[in-house]
Protein backbone atom coordinates (compact mmCIF):
# COMPACT_ATOMS: atom_id res chain seq x y z
CA UNK A 1 0.00 0.00 0.00
CA UNK A 2 1.30 3.28 -0.98
CA UNK A 3 -0.72 6.21 0.92
CA UNK A 4 0.04 10.01 0.34
CA UNK A 5 -0.72 12.22 2.97
CA UNK A 6 -1.00 15.98 2.68
CA UNK A 7 -0.55 17.58 5.75
CA UNK A 8 1.89 15.59 7.16
CA UNK A 9 3.53 17.81 8.95
CA UNK A 10 0.65 19.31 10.68
CA UNK A 11 -0.62 18.26 14.34
CA UNK A 12 -2.64 15.42 13.39
CA UNK A 13 -1.14 14.49 9.44
CA UNK A 14 2.61 14.12 11.63
CA UNK A 15 0.87 12.15 14.57
CA UNK A 16 -0.83 9.51 11.44
CA UNK A 17 2.22 8.94 10.14
CA UNK A 18 4.01 7.75 13.30
CA UNK A 19 0.85 5.60 13.72
CA UNK A 20 1.27 4.15 10.08
CA UNK A 21 4.73 3.75 10.58
CA UNK A 22 4.20 1.57 13.68
CA UNK A 23 0.58 -0.19 12.78
CA UNK A 24 1.25 -0.96 8.91
CA UNK A 25 5.04 -1.25 8.73
CA UNK A 26 4.86 -2.63 5.35
CA UNK A 27 3.05 0.58 3.81
CA UNK A 28 4.80 3.19 1.70
CA UNK A 29 4.14 6.91 3.29
CA UNK A 30 4.68 9.94 1.29
CA UNK A 31 4.00 13.18 2.75
CA UNK A 32 3.41 16.53 1.11
CA UNK A 33 3.31 19.77 3.23
CA UNK A 34 3.57 23.28 1.79
CA UNK A 35 5.35 23.71 5.63
CA UNK A 36 3.04 27.24 6.05
CA UNK A 37 3.18 28.73 9.51
CA UNK A 38 1.88 25.46 11.14
CA UNK A 39 4.26 22.80 9.85
CA UNK A 40 6.89 21.61 11.05
CA UNK A 41 9.38 19.36 9.72
CA UNK A 42 10.55 18.64 13.24
CA UNK A 43 7.51 16.97 13.97
CA UNK A 44 8.62 14.22 11.65
CA UNK A 45 11.97 14.06 12.45
CA UNK A 46 11.38 10.31 14.08
CA UNK A 47 10.39 9.30 10.70
CA UNK A 48 12.31 10.99 8.11
CA UNK A 49 14.34 8.16 7.37
CA UNK A 50 11.07 5.65 6.54
CA UNK A 51 9.09 8.07 4.31
CA UNK A 52 9.13 10.70 1.44
CA UNK A 53 8.85 14.13 2.37
CA UNK A 54 7.94 16.85 -0.31
CA UNK A 55 7.61 20.17 0.33
CA UNK A 56 4.78 21.33 -1.96
CA UNK A 57 1.28 23.14 -2.18
CA UNK A 58 -1.66 20.92 -2.34
CA UNK A 59 -2.65 23.64 -5.19
CA UNK A 60 0.59 22.74 -7.49
CA UNK A 61 -1.76 20.99 -10.27
CA UNK A 62 1.16 19.24 -11.85
CA UNK A 63 2.58 17.88 -8.42
CA UNK A 64 -0.31 16.51 -7.12
CA UNK A 65 -1.40 14.86 -9.91
CA UNK A 66 2.07 13.19 -10.02
CA UNK A 67 2.10 12.47 -6.58
CA UNK A 68 -1.23 10.79 -6.64
CA UNK A 69 -0.30 8.78 -9.60
CA UNK A 70 2.07 7.13 -7.80
CA UNK A 71 0.02 6.27 -4.90
CA UNK A 72 -2.58 3.93 -3.81
CA UNK A 73 -4.39 6.18 -1.71
CA UNK A 74 -4.43 9.93 -0.76
CA UNK A 75 -5.21 10.82 3.42
CA UNK A 76 -6.18 14.42 2.79
CA UNK A 77 -5.69 16.40 6.38
CA UNK A 78 -3.71 19.62 4.40
CA UNK A 79 -5.33 22.56 5.51
CA UNK A 80 -5.81 25.76 7.23
CA UNK A 81 -6.89 24.60 10.53
CA UNK A 82 -7.61 28.08 13.29
CA UNK A 83 -10.64 29.59 13.09
CA UNK A 84 -8.79 33.06 14.77
CA UNK A 85 -6.52 33.10 11.61
CA UNK A 86 -9.69 32.86 9.76
CA UNK A 87 -11.27 35.74 11.37
CA UNK A 88 -8.38 38.12 10.44
CA UNK A 89 -8.03 36.80 7.38
CA UNK A 90 -10.06 34.19 5.62
CA UNK A 91 -7.95 34.05 2.16
CA UNK A 92 -5.47 31.46 2.88
CA UNK A 93 -8.59 28.80 3.68
CA UNK A 94 -10.37 29.55 0.44
CA UNK A 95 -7.07 28.76 -0.86
CA UNK A 96 -5.63 25.71 0.93
CA UNK A 97 -9.06 24.32 1.68
CA UNK A 98 -11.02 24.74 -1.20
CA UNK A 99 -9.01 25.34 -4.18
CA UNK A 100 -6.47 22.70 -2.82
CA UNK A 101 -9.52 20.19 -2.00
CA UNK A 102 -10.33 20.71 -6.04
CA UNK A 103 -6.81 19.85 -6.91
CA UNK A 104 -6.84 16.17 -4.69
CA UNK A 105 -10.67 15.46 -6.34
CA UNK A 106 -8.97 16.23 -9.58
CA UNK A 107 -6.17 13.78 -9.63
CA UNK A 108 -8.26 11.18 -7.46
CA UNK A 109 -10.52 11.22 -10.21
CA UNK A 110 -8.27 11.06 -13.18
CA UNK A 111 -6.24 8.21 -11.58
CA UNK A 112 -8.80 6.18 -10.30
CA UNK A 113 -7.22 6.35 -6.68
CA UNK A 114 -9.35 5.88 -3.12
CA UNK A 115 -9.33 8.96 -1.38
CA UNK A 116 -9.89 9.62 2.49
CA UNK A 117 -11.01 13.14 3.25
CA UNK A 118 -10.56 14.95 6.73
CA UNK A 119 -12.74 17.35 8.14
CA UNK A 120 -14.49 19.03 11.18
CA UNK A 121 -17.44 18.71 13.40
CA UNK A 122 -17.61 22.75 13.12
CA UNK A 123 -19.49 21.98 9.64
CA UNK A 124 -22.63 21.88 11.76
CA UNK A 125 -22.29 24.76 13.65
CA UNK A 126 -23.02 24.74 17.50
CA UNK A 127 -25.81 23.39 20.00
CA UNK A 128 -27.09 24.93 22.98
CA UNK A 129 -25.50 24.21 26.10
CA UNK A 130 -28.07 22.49 27.61
CA UNK A 131 -29.30 20.80 24.43
CA UNK A 132 -29.13 16.82 25.02
CA UNK A 133 -28.37 16.63 21.02
CA UNK A 134 -25.09 15.68 19.71
CA UNK A 135 -23.95 16.06 16.14
CA UNK A 136 -24.97 12.90 13.72
CA UNK A 137 -24.37 12.50 9.92
CA UNK A 138 -27.83 13.58 9.24
CA UNK A 139 -27.42 16.88 11.01
CA UNK A 140 -27.61 19.87 8.08
CA UNK A 141 -24.59 22.27 7.65
CA UNK A 142 -24.37 25.09 9.39
CA UNK A 143 -20.87 26.47 9.47
CA UNK A 144 -19.90 30.23 11.58
CA UNK A 145 -16.93 31.22 10.82
CA UNK A 146 -14.55 31.32 7.34
CA UNK A 147 -12.47 28.40 8.19
CA UNK A 148 -15.12 26.23 8.69
CA UNK A 149 -17.27 27.33 6.19
CA UNK A 150 -14.59 26.33 3.84
CA UNK A 151 -14.06 22.84 5.37
CA UNK A 152 -17.87 22.25 4.67
CA UNK A 153 -17.32 23.74 1.21
CA UNK A 154 -14.45 21.25 0.81
CA UNK A 155 -16.75 18.39 1.95
CA UNK A 156 -19.59 19.15 -0.30
CA UNK A 157 -17.21 18.97 -3.25
CA UNK A 158 -16.10 15.36 -1.70
CA UNK A 159 -19.71 14.49 -2.18
CA UNK A 160 -20.20 15.95 -5.25
CA UNK A 161 -16.96 13.97 -6.94
CA UNK A 162 -18.62 11.06 -5.40
CA UNK A 163 -21.94 11.23 -6.89
CA UNK A 164 -21.04 12.92 -10.37
CA UNK A 165 -17.63 11.19 -11.15
CA UNK A 166 -17.81 7.70 -8.92
CA UNK A 167 -14.83 8.64 -6.73
CA UNK A 168 -13.93 6.28 -4.32
CA UNK A 169 -14.34 8.55 -1.52
CA UNK A 170 -15.10 8.43 2.52
CA UNK A 171 -14.88 11.96 4.59
CA UNK A 172 -15.02 11.91 8.89
CA UNK A 173 -15.95 15.03 11.00
CA UNK A 174 -14.23 15.15 14.32
CA UNK A 175 -14.03 16.94 17.13
CA UNK A 176 -11.54 18.64 19.15
CA UNK A 177 -8.23 17.13 19.25
CA UNK A 178 -5.33 17.35 21.57
CA UNK A 179 -2.06 15.57 22.00
CA UNK A 180 1.61 16.36 21.42
CA UNK A 181 3.10 18.33 18.50
CA UNK A 182 -0.18 20.86 18.46
CA UNK A 183 0.97 23.98 17.52
CA UNK A 184 0.74 26.91 20.23
CA UNK A 185 -2.14 28.87 18.68
CA UNK A 186 -4.70 26.45 20.00
CA UNK A 187 -6.39 26.36 22.93
CA UNK A 188 -4.79 23.69 25.33
CA UNK A 189 -0.82 24.03 24.10
CA UNK A 190 -1.50 27.47 24.36
CA UNK A 191 -2.46 27.45 28.11
CA UNK A 192 -0.25 24.91 28.66
CA UNK A 193 2.97 26.61 27.57
CA UNK A 194 1.23 29.83 29.24
CA UNK A 195 1.97 28.28 32.63
CA UNK A 196 5.39 27.38 31.86
CA UNK A 197 6.33 30.67 31.26
CA UNK A 198 4.73 31.26 34.35
CA UNK A 199 1.88 33.41 32.65
CA UNK A 200 -1.99 33.02 33.30
CA UNK A 201 -4.22 31.14 30.84
CA UNK A 202 -6.40 33.23 28.83
CA UNK A 203 -10.56 32.05 28.69
CA UNK A 204 -12.08 33.55 25.85
CA UNK A 205 -15.59 35.17 27.27
CA UNK A 206 -17.02 33.26 30.31
CA UNK A 207 -15.29 30.15 29.74
CA UNK A 208 -18.56 27.99 29.23
CA UNK A 209 -18.16 26.87 25.78
CA UNK A 210 -18.32 23.17 25.51
CA UNK A 211 -15.93 21.33 23.04
CA UNK A 212 -15.55 17.23 22.50
CA UNK A 213 -12.08 16.48 23.34
CA UNK A 214 -10.82 13.74 21.63
CA UNK A 215 -7.15 12.50 21.84
CA UNK A 216 -5.21 12.61 18.62
CA UNK A 217 -4.29 8.70 18.48
CA UNK A 218 -7.98 7.98 18.75
CA UNK A 219 -8.59 10.41 15.61
CA UNK A 220 -5.97 9.08 13.66
CA UNK A 221 -6.96 5.07 14.49
CA UNK A 222 -10.06 6.00 13.80
CA UNK A 223 -9.45 7.10 10.02
CA UNK A 224 -7.39 4.19 9.81
CA UNK A 225 -10.27 2.16 10.18
CA UNK A 226 -12.08 3.97 8.12
CA UNK A 227 -9.27 4.21 5.23
CA UNK A 228 -9.84 0.23 5.58
CA UNK A 229 -13.23 -0.60 6.13
CA UNK A 230 -15.31 2.60 5.74
CA UNK A 231 -17.47 2.30 2.53
CA UNK A 232 -17.35 4.99 -0.09
CA UNK A 233 -19.17 7.70 -0.41
CA UNK A 234 -19.98 7.48 3.41
CA UNK A 235 -19.89 10.11 6.18
CA UNK A 236 -18.27 8.99 9.68
CA UNK A 237 -18.40 11.71 13.16
CA UNK A 238 -15.45 10.55 14.92
CA UNK A 239 -15.28 11.22 18.89
CA UNK A 240 -14.93 10.02 22.14
CA UNK A 241 -17.57 11.70 24.54
CA UNK A 242 -15.25 14.09 26.02
CA UNK A 243 -17.54 17.23 26.33
CA UNK A 244 -16.06 19.56 28.61
CA UNK A 245 -16.15 23.43 28.87
CA UNK A 246 -13.24 25.84 28.87
CA UNK A 247 -13.01 26.97 32.18
CA UNK A 248 -12.88 22.75 33.52
CA UNK A 249 -10.08 22.51 31.34
CA UNK A 250 -7.59 25.30 32.50
CA UNK A 251 -8.78 24.01 35.73
CA UNK A 252 -7.65 20.90 35.30
CA UNK A 253 -4.45 22.15 33.40
CA UNK A 254 -3.53 24.46 36.65
CA UNK A 255 -4.13 21.94 38.73
CA UNK A 256 -1.92 19.21 36.87
CA UNK A 257 0.46 21.70 36.58
CA UNK A 258 0.34 22.67 40.24
CA UNK A 259 -0.80 26.04 40.55
CA UNK A 260 -3.96 27.61 41.94
CA UNK A 261 -6.95 26.15 39.52
CA UNK A 262 -8.62 29.67 39.59
CA UNK A 263 -5.36 31.45 38.59
CA UNK A 264 -6.36 32.09 34.77
CA UNK A 265 -7.96 35.56 33.05
CA UNK A 266 -10.93 36.18 30.87
CA UNK A 267 -9.91 38.13 27.56
CA UNK A 268 -11.94 39.03 24.39
CA UNK A 269 -14.63 36.95 23.54
CA UNK A 270 -14.12 35.62 19.52
CA UNK A 271 -16.70 36.94 17.53
CA UNK A 272 -19.37 34.56 16.37
CA UNK A 273 -17.90 31.94 19.09
CA UNK A 274 -19.41 28.32 18.62
CA UNK A 275 -21.18 27.34 21.98
CA UNK A 276 -20.46 23.60 22.03
CA UNK A 277 -19.72 20.93 19.51
CA UNK A 278 -20.66 17.09 20.75
CA UNK A 279 -20.29 14.04 18.42
CA UNK A 280 -22.72 10.83 18.41
CA UNK A 281 -20.06 8.39 17.29
CA UNK A 282 -22.22 5.56 16.84
CA UNK A 283 -22.55 5.10 13.34
CA UNK A 284 -18.31 4.37 13.59
CA UNK A 285 -18.86 2.21 17.03
CA UNK A 286 -21.26 -0.12 15.63
CA UNK A 287 -20.49 -0.17 11.40
CA UNK A 288 -17.23 -0.47 12.35
CA UNK A 289 -16.14 -1.81 15.66
CA UNK A 290 -13.56 1.37 16.25
CA UNK A 291 -13.00 2.04 20.38
CA UNK A 292 -11.29 5.06 21.84
CA UNK A 293 -8.21 3.93 23.47
CA UNK A 294 -8.18 7.19 26.10
CA UNK A 295 -10.91 6.99 28.80
CA UNK A 296 -9.81 9.53 31.08
CA UNK A 297 -9.54 12.98 29.34
CA UNK A 298 -6.78 13.59 32.64
CA UNK A 299 -4.44 10.98 31.94
CA UNK A 300 -4.18 12.22 28.40
CA UNK A 301 -4.14 15.97 28.87
CA UNK A 302 -1.23 14.77 31.69
CA UNK A 303 1.15 13.10 28.82
CA UNK A 304 0.27 16.59 26.98
CA UNK A 305 1.74 18.67 29.31
CA UNK A 306 4.36 16.03 29.78
CA UNK A 307 5.49 16.32 26.67
CA UNK A 308 5.42 20.06 26.09
CA UNK A 309 7.40 20.46 29.35
CA UNK A 310 10.06 18.50 27.96
CA UNK A 311 9.97 19.36 24.21
CA UNK A 312 10.22 23.78 24.38
CA UNK A 313 12.88 23.43 22.00
CA UNK A 314 10.01 22.19 19.47
CA UNK A 315 7.26 25.03 20.85
CA UNK A 316 9.58 28.28 21.78
CA UNK A 317 10.14 29.26 18.48
CA UNK A 318 5.67 29.59 17.69
CA UNK A 319 5.30 31.43 21.00
CA UNK A 320 6.30 35.07 20.53
CA UNK A 321 4.81 35.40 16.83
CA UNK A 322 1.60 34.00 18.50
CA UNK A 323 1.19 35.75 21.18
CA UNK A 324 1.78 39.11 19.16
CA UNK A 325 -1.20 37.98 17.20
CA UNK A 326 -3.45 37.10 19.89
CA UNK A 327 -2.31 40.59 21.60
CA UNK A 328 -3.31 42.70 17.86
CA UNK A 329 -6.80 40.61 18.48
CA UNK A 330 -7.22 41.49 22.41
CA UNK A 331 -7.25 37.59 23.05
P1 LIG B 1 -2.39 21.96 11.42
O1 LIG B 1 -2.63 23.40 11.09
O2 LIG B 1 -1.57 21.59 12.60
O3 LIG B 1 -1.75 21.22 10.15
C1 LIG B 1 -2.14 21.48 8.82
C2 LIG B 1 -0.95 21.15 7.92
O4 LIG B 1 -1.37 21.35 6.56
C3 LIG B 1 0.26 22.07 8.16
O5 LIG B 1 1.43 21.30 8.26
C4 LIG B 1 0.29 22.96 6.92
O6 LIG B 1 1.61 23.37 6.55
C5 LIG B 1 -0.34 22.04 5.88
N1 LIG B 1 -0.95 22.79 4.77
C6 LIG B 1 -1.89 23.77 4.86
N2 LIG B 1 -2.20 24.23 3.63
C7 LIG B 1 -1.44 23.51 2.75
C8 LIG B 1 -1.30 23.52 1.35
N3 LIG B 1 -1.99 24.38 0.58
N4 LIG B 1 -0.45 22.65 0.78
C9 LIG B 1 0.29 21.79 1.53
N5 LIG B 1 0.21 21.74 2.88
C10 LIG B 1 -0.65 22.60 3.48
O7 LIG B 1 -3.85 21.34 11.51
P2 LIG B 1 -4.36 20.01 12.24
O8 LIG B 1 -4.95 20.41 13.54
O9 LIG B 1 -3.33 18.96 12.19
O10 LIG B 1 -5.58 19.64 11.28
C11 LIG B 1 -5.41 18.71 10.21
C12 LIG B 1 -6.76 18.47 9.56
O11 LIG B 1 -7.68 17.97 10.51
C13 LIG B 1 -7.41 19.73 8.97
O12 LIG B 1 -8.03 19.36 7.76
C14 LIG B 1 -8.44 20.12 10.01
O13 LIG B 1 -9.51 20.81 9.41
C15 LIG B 1 -8.87 18.76 10.52
N6 LIG B 1 -9.38 18.70 11.90
C16 LIG B 1 -8.67 19.22 12.94
C17 LIG B 1 -9.16 19.07 14.24
C18 LIG B 1 -8.39 19.61 15.42
O14 LIG B 1 -8.89 19.56 16.54
N7 LIG B 1 -7.17 20.10 15.28
C19 LIG B 1 -10.37 18.41 14.45
C20 LIG B 1 -11.07 17.92 13.36
C21 LIG B 1 -10.57 18.04 12.08
O1 LIG C 1 -13.99 20.95 16.54
C1 LIG C 1 -12.91 20.67 15.72
C2 LIG C 1 -12.08 21.92 15.53
O2 LIG C 1 -11.40 22.14 16.77
C3 LIG C 1 -11.07 21.82 14.40
O3 LIG C 1 -11.77 21.73 13.19
C4 LIG C 1 -10.14 23.03 14.36
O4 LIG C 1 -9.15 22.84 13.38
C5 LIG C 1 -9.48 23.18 15.72
O5 LIG C 1 -8.68 24.34 15.74
C6 LIG C 1 -10.55 23.25 16.81
O6 LIG C 1 -11.32 24.47 16.69
P1 LIG C 1 -11.70 25.35 17.98
O7 LIG C 1 -11.96 26.73 17.54
O8 LIG C 1 -12.73 24.65 18.80
O9 LIG C 1 -10.29 25.20 18.79
P2 LIG C 1 -9.39 26.25 19.59
O10 LIG C 1 -8.25 25.46 20.14
O11 LIG C 1 -9.08 27.47 18.80
O12 LIG C 1 -10.36 26.71 20.79
C7 LIG C 1 -10.99 25.75 21.64
C8 LIG C 1 -11.92 26.52 22.57
O13 LIG C 1 -11.14 27.32 23.48
C9 LIG C 1 -12.84 27.51 21.88
O14 LIG C 1 -14.08 27.54 22.60
C10 LIG C 1 -12.12 28.85 22.01
C11 LIG C 1 -11.45 28.71 23.35
N1 LIG C 1 -10.17 29.43 23.55
C12 LIG C 1 -9.21 29.34 22.61
C13 LIG C 1 -7.97 29.93 22.79
C14 LIG C 1 -6.88 29.85 21.74
C15 LIG C 1 -9.94 30.13 24.75
O15 LIG C 1 -10.83 30.21 25.64
N2 LIG C 1 -8.73 30.71 24.95
C16 LIG C 1 -7.73 30.65 24.02
O16 LIG C 1 -6.64 31.21 24.27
Amino acid sequence: MKVLVTGGAGFIGSNFVYLILKERPSWQVTVIDKLGYAGNKQSLEGALDKITFVKGNICDEGLIDSLVADSDAVVHFAAESHNDNSIANPWPFIESNLIGTYRILEAVRKHSKRLHHISTDEVYGDLELDDPAKFTDKTPYNPSSPYSSTKAGSDLLVRAWVRSFGVQATISNCSNNYGPRQHVEKFIPRQITEVLLDRKPKLYGTGENIRDWIQVDDHNSAVLTILEKGKAGETYLIGANGEKNNKEVVEMILSLMGKDPMDYEHVTDRPGHDLRYAIDNSKLVDELSWQPHYTSFEDGLRATIDWYTHNDSWWKPQKAETEAKYKQAGH
